[in-house]
């Protein structure tokens, strides 16, 4: 990968590398105690969730979702990672949940001062519990929540916003939706960007959403970490390369 000389390839690397090595400064380590103090209070939570806004009669409590439904440490601070290496200035995530992975984008993201995080959760109850741990964060003006089912807020959210440097599309894991957010994105997309897909390998529809986006004539790079796929855009790159790489299941 090094052989490229791409500085956005470079950088990813370089954040593989941080994490599997666990190369970290003091304030990465104090970023990341209070991103696992605050998944810690929701796992302990017994508040009640239900689902009756997707029309599920199903009910559940925070401390289930937060187990079964946010990013493990290790993912989380490869995203950290990400943010903070490529200085990213504008940052979309698809798939809020309970604010996990949104803290450590926003712990990464605390000294940029004209940073802004945009993410998007159509649970109401997600969006309260995320929102409230952001602000203690970040100034309230450097993120939002939106609220909302992706079928009514995804067309809005991409006319209104352009050039996001990174990317992490982590809701609705379906082939459709995760290839049309690919698609609609990149004809937003104004700079090289580093975009993350979540659960890449998680049915047979999501294995042929990934192949489908790395084969995209805009991709320059990707790397397939198996759960998580990353794919580099950037268009002064020709000839587009692929590569393969363990970090953890
Ligand atoms: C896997 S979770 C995100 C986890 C989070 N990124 C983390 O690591 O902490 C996916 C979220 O997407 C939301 N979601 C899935 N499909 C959606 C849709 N069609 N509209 C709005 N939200 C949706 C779910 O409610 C869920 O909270």
């Amino acid at each position: 990968m090094q052989a490229t000389g791409n500085p956005t390839l470079l950088s990813v690397t370089e954040c593989l590398q941080q994490v599997i090595e666990d190369n970290f400064s003091p304030e990465d380590r104090e970023s990341f105690r209070r991103a696992e103090s605050y998944r810690k209070g929701l796992l302990d939570s017994t508040e009640v969730v239900d689902y009756s806004v997707f029309g599920l009669n199903q009910k559940s409590t925070v401390g289930k979702v937060c187990r079964q439904a946010t990013s493990p440490a290790v993912w989380a601070r490869l995203i950290f990672a990400l943010v903070k290496h490529l200085s990213a200035a504008k940052v979309l995530e698809i798939g809020t949940n309970l604010g996990v992975s949104g803290s450590y984008i926003l712990e990464a993201m605390r000294p940029v001062a004209a940073g802004q995080f945009i993410t998007m959760e159509g649970m109401p109850l997600y969006v309260d519990i995320a929102s409230r741990q952001f602000a203690t964060i970040v100034p309230e003006e450097r993120f939002e929540v939106i609220l909302g089912k992706y079928e009514d807020t995804f067309g809005p959210m991409v006319v209104n916003n352009e050039g996001f440097d990174l990317l992490f599309i982590d809701g609705n894991h379906q082939k459709e939706p995760t290839q049309q957010y690919f698609r609609e994105l990149l004809s937003r997309s104004t700079r090289p960007s580093v975009w993350v897909f979540d659960d890449i390998n998680w049915t047979e529809g999501m294995v042929e959403a990934w192949d489908n986006i790395k084969q995209d004539v805009a991709v320059a790079y990707s790397l397939d970490l198996y759960k998580l796929g990353i794919v580099i855009v950037d268009p002064s790159v020709k000839a587009a390369k692929h590569f393969s790489y363990h970090l953890s299941y």
